[in-house]
C-alpha cells in the first residue's frame, strides 16, 4: 500500500541522511518499508510524523539509534506511547550555531552596532556571531586555512569551505560585528538555562555527528553567560513589535535560517511583506524553493539534491550555503 509517511522517511534516507548519518539513512529507509510502524505515525497529525523528530524522540528516551533495525524496532514497538508523547510535545528545534559561519561575511558589511532579531530562534544560539571563533577553509580539497576570526578563548570554533569571491576583509582579525542587542521569537523558545530543554537539542544532533554535539555544548555555555531575549510567539505576530524595541542608533537586522520552511506559502509570503517595510536589514538562510523573490534571482541553480540552502541580503542572493553552516559558495553579488 503507497504511503505518503513512507515516501517522507525514504526522501530524508535519501537527501537529508546519506552521506551524514548512516545509521539515520538505514533506520529512514527500514521505517518506509514497515506496514505497522507507518500506521502508528499516521496516527499522529501530519506535522509530527518527521524523521527527525521520531529518531530524536527514541534518542531523548535513551532508545537505541545506532544498534541496527531490530534493536530500534522493538524498542519503539514496545515504547510507542511514551515515544509518540514525546513527539506530540517536542518539536524539531534543531539549533545549530554554525550556521554563524555563514552570516558572518554579511554582518560585517552592515552599518555597526547591530540589533540581531532572530525569527524561528530555537534556544538562541544564532544570535552569538560576535562570541564565536570562525576558521574559513579552502573547498579545493586540501582544506587548507583562508582566514580565522574571533576570540581564541572562544568554546566553539565553527569551520565552514568556502568558494567565490567571499567578502573576508582582515578588518574582521582586528573586531567582529559588534551586537549590541540580541531578541529572537519563537513558537516555542528553548531555555539555555533548562536542562531538559537542552538535553532536547541533543537528542537532535545526528549520532554520528559528534562535532556537532560538542559545538552545541560550547554553544550553550556561550549563551548562559548571557541568555538573550526570546519572546514566545509566531513570527508574524511578533516582529514588528521586537524590532520597535531595538535601541536607538543601532541597524536592526531581522534574520533566520531554516525556519520558513514550517510556514505554509500564504504566511511565508505575509512574513515577506512585513519585513520589507520594517527599518534595517533582512537576511534569509532557507532551503531553496521557500522563498520565491531569492530563488527567481539565483544566478544559477543549485546542484540538484545537495540540500544547500540560499543566503540573501534583502532578498539579494549572494551565496549557496551548506544547511548546518559548513560551507559558502559565494556568488559575487555586488554589495551595498
Ligand atoms: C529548525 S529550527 C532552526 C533554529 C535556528 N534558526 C537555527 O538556525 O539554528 C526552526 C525553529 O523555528 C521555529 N518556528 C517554526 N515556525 C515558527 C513560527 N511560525 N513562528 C516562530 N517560530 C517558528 C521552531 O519552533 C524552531 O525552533
Amino acid at each position: 500500500m503507497h504511503s505518503d509517511t513512507g515516501d517522507l522517511y525514504r526522501a530524508f534516507a535519501e537527501r537529508e541522511a546519506r552521506g551524514n548519518s548512516a545509521s539515520y539513512q538505514d533506520l529512514a529507509e527500514r521505517v518506509a518499508g514497515d506496514e505497522q510502524l507507518l500506521a502508528m505515525l499516521d496516527g499522529l497529525p501530519t506535522a509530527k510524523r518527521q524523521p527527525n523528530l521520531l529518531f530524536g524522540a527514541v534518542r531523548h528516551l535513551g532508545g537505541p539509534v545506532t544498534a541496527g533495525w531490530p534493536a530500534f524496532r522493538d524498542w519503539v514497538a514496545g515504547h510507542w506511547d511514551e515515544t509518540s508523547a514525546t513527539m506530540l510535545v517536542r518539536r524539531t528545534q534543531t539549533n545549530e550555531a554554525g550556521r554563524c559561519a555563514t552570516l558572518l561575511p554579511l554582518l560585517a558589511t552592515l552599518p555597526q552596532p547591530l540589533a540581531l532579531i532572530e525569527v524561528g530562534a530555537s534556544a538562541g544560539l544564532c544570535l552569538y556571531p560576535d562570541r564565536y571563533r570562525y576558521r574559513y577553509l579552502s573547498a579545493d580539497g586540501a582544506s587548507a586555512v583562508v582566514a580565522e576570526f574571533g576570540a581564541a578563548a572562544s568554546p566553539v570554533t565553527l569551520d565552514c569551505t568556502v568558494s567565490g569571491p567571499v567578502p573576508l576583509p582582515a578588518s574582521l582579525q582586528e573586531r567582529l560585528p559588534e551586537v549590541v542587542w540580541r531578541a529572537g521569537i519563537d513558537l516555542n523558545p528553548l531555555d539555555v538555562r533548562a536542562e531538559e530543554d537542552m538535553r532536547w537539542l541533543e537528542s537532535l544532533v545526528w549520532p554520528e555527528q559528534t562535532h556537532r554535539l560538542e559545538r552545541l555544548r560550547g554553544a550553550v555555555r556561550v549563551a548562559r553567560a548571557a541568555p538573550p531575549l526570546l519572546v514566545r510567539g509566531d513570527l508574524n505576530e511578533t516582529v514588528r513589535e521586537l524590532v520597535a524595541q531595538a535601541p536607538a542608533g543601532a541597524t536592526p537586522v531581522v534574520f533566520h535560517s531554516a525556519v520558513l520552511a514550517y510556514l505554509p506559502p500564504q504566511a511565508r509570503e505575509e512574513f515577506a511583506a512585513t519585513v520589507r517595510e520594517l527599518p534595517g536589514h533582512w537576511i534569509s538562510n532557507e532551503a531553496l524553493p521557500v522563498l520565491p523573490t531569492v530563488t527567481r534571482r539565483l544566478p544559477r541553480p543549485a546542484p540538484a539534491g545537495s540540500g544547500l540552502f540560499a543566503l540573501a541580503l534583502d532578498e539579494r542572493p549572494v551565496a549557496f550555503t551548506g544547511p548546518h553552516g559548513q560551507s559558502l559558495d559565494w556568488f559575487g553579488t555586488a554589495l551595498g
